[in-house]
């Protein structure tokens, strides 16, 4: 074969460089920085910004084989692949480029040279096309005088008018056609009632193998066309229709895309999987077994390059493509008989025929195939059960008489099954039936709220009741009475591993509100999967079980699934009690402080309560302790907790308080204690107020202008928290060696003494500052080895000064060995020293005392980190002081 793909991409690439283009890679099928496009879809995408003049090309001529995929947004050829024998996802596409350089003439003149000269292909048949408006385009092909007058043809916009998507830069083209012969289409089939010619569409006999577009307009979002600063040319060729008509010419019969070299290496290795799971058919043996090949064949390739471009299978965007791709290409393997994994040797035969043209593909190998297997896996499994749903569904619309799949089944193909309705549109395609897309739509929006919830829930965003209720997607609280219950999941979120979030119709587990927190516990599925909740929520009207997965995985949950809910019973109790305990405070906040107080806010867990109300200034100690009273004595009342549900206005009228912030509905909870205390309140309660046991003040602050913060304990809090303190008091009682009353006198004395000191001290300082005597001298500093030694002499210091003198220094210096001298008068000396603690295991204070304290005259001991001697020759304390530094060395 003279003309293989290689040779067609290699040969265009020579011929442009030899004109002075610079041959660049191909980008990566990722735009970079286009939000725009999602892919790459033409040759000239990279290079948008030289023609919009936002960048400056480093080269004004440049040549490239660009990998496109076109499968999205205004070019999107996926519904045609695999029907027809030329439209592909992935494709290749050969161009020349000239930024602000060369336009029009050298574009046409050499792309003609290319064709006929290089490629060798007859002029006979070919024909040229130039926008209608594009006399100057029209002028270079005649003046060339290559072409027939009638075989140079003008169209308009539709045709000759390039456009790379809604907006950019674009501009009239000239195309270059080639007439493959009569056998190359079935214009009854492909274009009925027209005959075959350039440009009609759907025609398979004149084919377009090249394309120079004109760019001069930037188009913008109003649909306006701007002419650019410079003009540039912009060329793209197919290469797979190019090696199509090529090869079709040296074999001399009409070969399709797929007929060419590289498909055939892949085609291969399809009938190969085919061949050993499948049905066995071969390529071209069957219409309907065809199109799955090709389709497995373009499929392949584009999972190849999107996966080695960086792209993994997922449920927004890129991903999804990525995923709706390999789930199309495995479904089109049923169709060949194939029920396992089989695409990764689809993918081998794109790594063979294209690994040397693009290295990224063969260094991406072994991930890729991992990569599509993984997800063929995965779909697998419900596949076939999906298609059989299908099949059933079929039957009954044909039964009777319909043409339309409901939205609910397509949703349940997608929500359940994992089919894209791309992929469920094209199986039925077969059959002529359609989807009810709007219907369709209509349970995507329903599953999108869900998960909308589902988020809210895991990121802790509450909000009131909304119209979502409406939607069947409320939850019921069924907790005040019970700890356990059984429902169904509406909807679930998250990841194993991750968080997850489930919603269920009835339940439970207390949502956090009314400074209540959410409740935690298990949740169980029929399966045996065991879900911790850590916290529960309200979201839109539904509630929401936040936790980890401990046993099984997410799927276990998935919506419909029945579950088991358990509430974790003591911390719910202890919140409860404490929630109780608020309304108490509440009460004796207004008794005592007045009926301006109100609430603010609060918190209510199990080990404390947090209590926000409006208040001007500190609560002052006697008031305090007065409704710490108070409260205490509504708890030994033993008050009757009831609950009841009323219109809200009987509840007001009633007296009950509202709290300030909450929003009510129609029907309210009033709970009543006693005769004291009527609130509305959608928490969780005690029956008797005895039940709280005991309430504790803890601490009284102010949170905000206005505001005022009480925190208490209560129940077995308050006893625990009363214990720790006495505990502390024992502790502080021993320390003292006193208890009670007696330990504050010893401590009142102890301060006493502690102030006297200090100021007995401050006035020596002064005196050794101000060097009173004139012979204290300042501390000389050396350094030994590493180790800091710091000496003084002072006058008249008494041994009792020098050490809180000493200490001083010590912590002055912070590691040192400190040497004090003091004359005394009448020749008697002191001698000190210390050593801080992190040099005690080297250094001795005992050890240098017993060798200075002889110099003096005197002796003297004493422990590692202090030590003290008595001398009587006043002259010799420098001598002794200097021996230190030697001692420690
Ligand atoms: N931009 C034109 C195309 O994609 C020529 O490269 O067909």
């Amino acid at each position: 074969m003279r003309w293989t793909t290689a040779k067609i991409r290699q040969s265009f690439l020579d011929f442009f460089a030899e004109r002075g283009h610079t041959i660049v890679p191909s980008a990566s099928l990722i735009p970079k920085g286009d939000p725009t496009l999602l892919f790459v879809n033409a040759g000239m995408v990279p290079f948008k910004d030289y023609f919009l003049g936002v960048r400056t090309p480093q080269h004004l001529r440049v040549v490239d084989v660009q990998k496109c995929l076109r499968i999205s947004g205004k070019h999107n050829d996926l519904e045609a692949v695999g029907r027809d024998t030329y439209h592909h996802t992935f494709f290749e596409m050969l161009g020349n480029w000239s930024f602000g350089d060369y336009y029009k003439e050298e574009a046409i003149r050499w792309h003609w040279e290319l064709i006929t000269k290089v490629w060798g292909v007859d002029p006979s048949l070919l024909y040229a096309t130039v926008h209608k408006d594009d006399k100057e385009a029209e002028d270079i092909w005649i003046k060339l005088k290559v072409l027939p007058r009638d075989r140079i043809l003008q169209f308009g916009d539709k045709d000759n008018f390039w456009e790379m998507g809604p907006t950019g830069p674009c501009g009239p083209n000239s195309e270059i056609s080639i007439d493959r012969g009569e056998g190359a289409c079935s214009p009854e089939k492909n274009h009925p009632g027209q005959k075959c010619f350039v440009n009609v569409d759907g025609c398979e006999r004149f084919i377009e193998i090249g394309n120079l577009v004109f760019i001069q307009y930037n188009r913008d979002e109003s649909g306006k066309l701007t002419p650019l600063p410079k003009k540039h040319v912009d060329t793209g060729t197919g290469l797979e229709r190019t090696a199509a008509a090529l090869q079709s010419i040296e074999a001399g019969k009409v070969l399709g895309n797929y007929d060419i070299d590289l498909f055939q290496t892949i085609i291969k290795k399809i009938e190969i999987a085919a061949k050993e799971l499948g049905d066995g058919h071969a390529y071209g043996k069957n219409v309907e077994s065809d199109i799955s090949y090709r389709a497995i064949a373009d499929h392949a390739r584009t999972m190849t390059f999107l996966i080695a471009d960086g792209v993994t299978p997922g449920n927004t965007d890129r991903e999804y493509v990525l995923r709706r791709i390999i789930r199309r290409a495995a479904r089109h393997g049923r169709y060949l008989g194939i029920h396992r994994p089989f695409l990764a040797m689809a993918h081998a035969g794109v790594v063979e025929a294209m690994g040397d043209a693009y290295p990224e593909i063969k260094k991406a190998a072994a991930k890729t195939a991992e990569v599509i297997t993984q997800e063929e896996s995965r779909f697998g499994e419900t596949l076939d059960r999906g298609l059989e749903l299908i099949d059933t569904e079929l039957a009954h619309i044909k039964k009777g008489g319909g043409h339309t799949l409901p939205g609910e089944i397509a949703f349940k193909l997608y929500d359940t099954y994992g089919f894209p309705l791309d992929l469920t549109e094209d199986v039925l395609r077969n059959h002529s039936i359609d989807v009810d897309v709007a219907g369709f739509n209509i349970f995507m929006d329903q599953q999108r709220t869900r998960s909308r919830i589902v988020r809210a829930g895991l990121q802790g965003i509450a909000r009131g009741p909304s119209q979502f209720e409406n939607e069947g997607l409320s939850s019921r609280f069924v907790g005040y009475h019970s700890y356990e219950g059984e429902s169904e999941v509406l909807a679930a979120g998250g990841r194993d591993g991750d968080q997850v979030a489930v919603v269920v119709a009835e339940t439970p587990f207390y949502p956090e509100g009314g400074g209540q927190i959410g409740d935690r516990g298990v949740i169980e599925s029929a399966s045996g999967a065991i879900l911790e909740v850590l916290d529960t929520r309200k979201a839109e009207g539904s509630i929401v079980h936040v936790g980890r997965i401990l046993r099984g995985d997410a799927g276990d949950f998935a919506r419909g699934a029945r579950v088991k809910l358990k509430v974790d019973k003591l911390r719910r109790d202890a919140a409860r009690l404490n929630h109780s305990a608020t309304h108490i405070l509440h009460y004796a906040l207004r008794d005592v402080l007045g009926s301006s107080v109100h609430q603010a806010g609060s918190l209510v867990d199990p080990d404390k309560l947090r209590f926000d109300f409006a208040h001007t200034g500190p609560v002052k100690d006697d008031a305090l302790a007065t409704i710490e009273e108070e409260i205490n004595a509504r708890i030994r009342e033993n008050a009757e907790v009831t609950v009841e549900e009323m219109a809200y206005d009987d509840a007001i009228k009633a007296g009950a308080l509202a709290f300030f912030g909450d929003k009510y509905g129609d029907r309210v909870r009033v709970v009543r204690m006693g005769d004291f205390s009527v609130e509305l309140c959608g928490g969780t309660h005690i029956s008797r107020t005895g039940d709280v046991g005991m309430f504790k003040l803890e601490a009284e602050s102010g949170v905000a202008a206005g505001v005022r913060r009480i925190e208490a304990v209560t129940g077995q809090g308050a006893l625990e928290t009363i214990r720790k303190r006495e505990k502390i008091l024992e502790e502080i009682g021993a320390q003292l060696g006193a208890r009670d009353g007696a330990a504050v006198d010893r401590l009142e004395k102890l301060l006493a003494r502690e102030k006297e000191l200090e100021k007995k001290l401050r006035a020596m300082e002064q005196k050794l500052a101000s060097g009173a005597s004139g012979a204290s001298s300042e501390e000389t500093v050396t350094e030994v080895g590493g180790i800091k030694v710091v000496t003084r002499k002072l006058d008249g210091v008494d041994p009792r000064m020098m050490r809180e003198i000493a200490d001083r220094m010590r912590q002055k210096h912070g590691s040192a060995v400190v040497a004090l001298g003091s004359d005394l008068g009448d020749g008697k000396v002191a001698l000190l020293v210390a050593v801080t603690p992190d040099l005690t295991s080297k250094i001795k204070a005992g050890d240098i005392i017993k060798n200075i304290a002889p110099i003096v005259g005197g002796t003297g001991g004493g422990r590692p980190d202090l030590a003290q001697a008595g001398g009587r020759d006043a002259t010799k304390l420098d001598e002794a002081l200097a021996k230190v530094a030697t001692l420690v060395s």
